[in-house]
């Protein structure tokens, strides 16, 4: 079979590398891929949101399966364009990637099918947004409607700081047309879970759990940022917590979907809160998380490929999915200076190790050196049969590499190995 990857960051690298273990892919693409990518599959310079190019090449070279990672394309409707032209593909069709596109969508999905989540509103106007604001519980979190590159979340601690981001996002469209419609919500407080399943609509399969490390800086310090490392299992989410999920949230969400013409097919990935009323979802995404992934599918026994084909044809309920028992950890060397303003071009040292590395933002030059060229520039995930180990392993692996302006945050783990569970 001939197999393209739409993306081009760490999480397409995993998801690459772990297809590459499967038999029954002759030839892997990836769309446009990265300097790293390129070891492990042909690297094509056609962006993820050139549906066309995508549609074009998939046409020109009898490509059998597409898989489309990033939330971008999906929302596009990447999956209806290939679809269209008889190219079958791994990940949701537009109408079904909305439970990430429009956070609208997603709070009246779960307010009319009473999946739990945070108390909110809706508003069009900033001037009603801003006079709801003046006497709201704080903090309070305001939210973009639409896609906004990770960053259209802002918890506001302060009154003012609420009303800053609705000017900002309504006013001043800082995220452009996803700050159309913003939702505005209670401020949630608990350990945070991410978990991602596979689904074919009507089975849902929950992948090991994980946690994300989202800020910047060491103690959950500093900016934003797409993430700065993740550990898998969460200790957080307990058998218990599982069971609830399970019940109140995944498969509600997913029957929520098939009864609303939407069949989600795909990656789901829930970010949950586990409140002290109960786990809570924060929000959907319709894909594979970046860097969740890094840590969930190294973990991964099954053929990835063989569910992949089992989601598309609607026959999940037949492939037994495994997990290891072990734990991992993935650190993400980063440019100093993300989520903000950082150099690249920098040439990389990258050893022998036992760790897996996942490039995420790096080129090759002409000279055929990998050198830095993103705020994320590698994945480094190390497996263990405890979550210590992995993390002791993955930190040991990434000091190995070098390259200039190398920043990690050095606490990957630290939450989860002090939880007790
Ligand atoms: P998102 O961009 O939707 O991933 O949100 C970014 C982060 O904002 C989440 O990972 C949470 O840490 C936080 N967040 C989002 N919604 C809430 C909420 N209702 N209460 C507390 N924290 C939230
Ligand atoms: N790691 C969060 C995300 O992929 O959205």
């Amino acid at each position: 079979m001939k197999v393209m990857v739409i993306g081009g960051g760490g999480r397409e690298h995993t998801i690459i590398k772990k297809l590459r273990e499967s038999d029954k892919i002759e030839k892997l693409y990836a769309l446009p891929g990265n300097g790293g990518i390129a070891a492990d599959a042909e690297c094509v310079n056609i962006g993820a949101k050139d549906l066309d190019g995508i549609c074009n090449f998939a046409k020109e070279n009898g490509i059998d399966f597409a898989v489309v990672a990033p939330d971008d394309p999906l929302v596009l409707g990447a999956v209806d364009r290939l679809e269209e032209i008889g190219v079958k593909c791994f990940g949701p069709r537009a109408c079904a990637a909305e439970i990430e596109g429009s956070k609208v969508f997603s709070k009246n999905l779960m307010k009319k099918y009473g999946i739990p989540t945070a108390t909110y509103e809706v508003f069009e106007d900033a001037a009603a947004a801003l006079e709801y604001v003046k006497t709201c519980p704080i903090p309070v979190v305001v939210k973009a409607d639409g896609l906004a590159l990770g960053k259209g979340v802002i918890i506001a601690e302060k009154r003012e700081d609420a009303v800053k981001a609705i000017h900002d996002i309504m006013e001043d469209k800082v995220f452009g047309a996803s700050g159309n419609r913003i939702v505005i919500e209670e401020f949630l407080t608990g350990p945070e879970v991410s978990v991602l399943a596979f689904t074919d609509g009507t089975t849902l399969v929950p992948m090991v759990s994980s946690m994300d490390h989202k800020r910047a800086l060491d103690d959950d310090k500093g900016l934003n940022t797409g993430g700065m490392g993740t550990i898998a299992p969460n200790p957080y989410y307990t058998a218990d917590v599982a069971d609830r999920c399970m019940k109140e949230i995944f498969i509600p969400t997913i029957e929520a979907m098939k009864a609303e013409g939407r069949e989600f097919r795909g990656c789901l990935y829930f970010g949950l809160m586990i409140t002290e009323a109960g786990p809570k979802v924060i929000e959907y995404n319709c894909r594979f998380g970046d860097p969740e992934t890094q840590v969930v599918l190294p973990l991964l026994e099954t053929d990835l490929f063989e569910i992949m084909q089992a989601v598309q044809s609607g026959t999940l309920a037949n492939v037994d999915v495994k997990f290891s028992d072990g734990a991992a950890c993935c650190v993400v060397l980063a440019s100093n200076g993300y989520p903000q303003k950082y150099d690249t071009g920098f040439e990389m040292t990258i050893p022998e190790m036992e760790s897996s590395v996942f490039v995420a933002g790096a080129k090759l030059d002409d000279a055929g050196v990998l050198r830095t060229s993103g705020g994320r520039v590698l994945g480094v995930t190390a497996t263990a049969p405890t979550l210590a180990e992995a993390v002791e392993k993955a930190y040991a692996d990434a000091d190995t590499i070098k390259f200039d302006n190398k920043y990690c945050r050095r606490d990957i783990g630290k939450r989860a190995l002090a939880c007790g569970k």
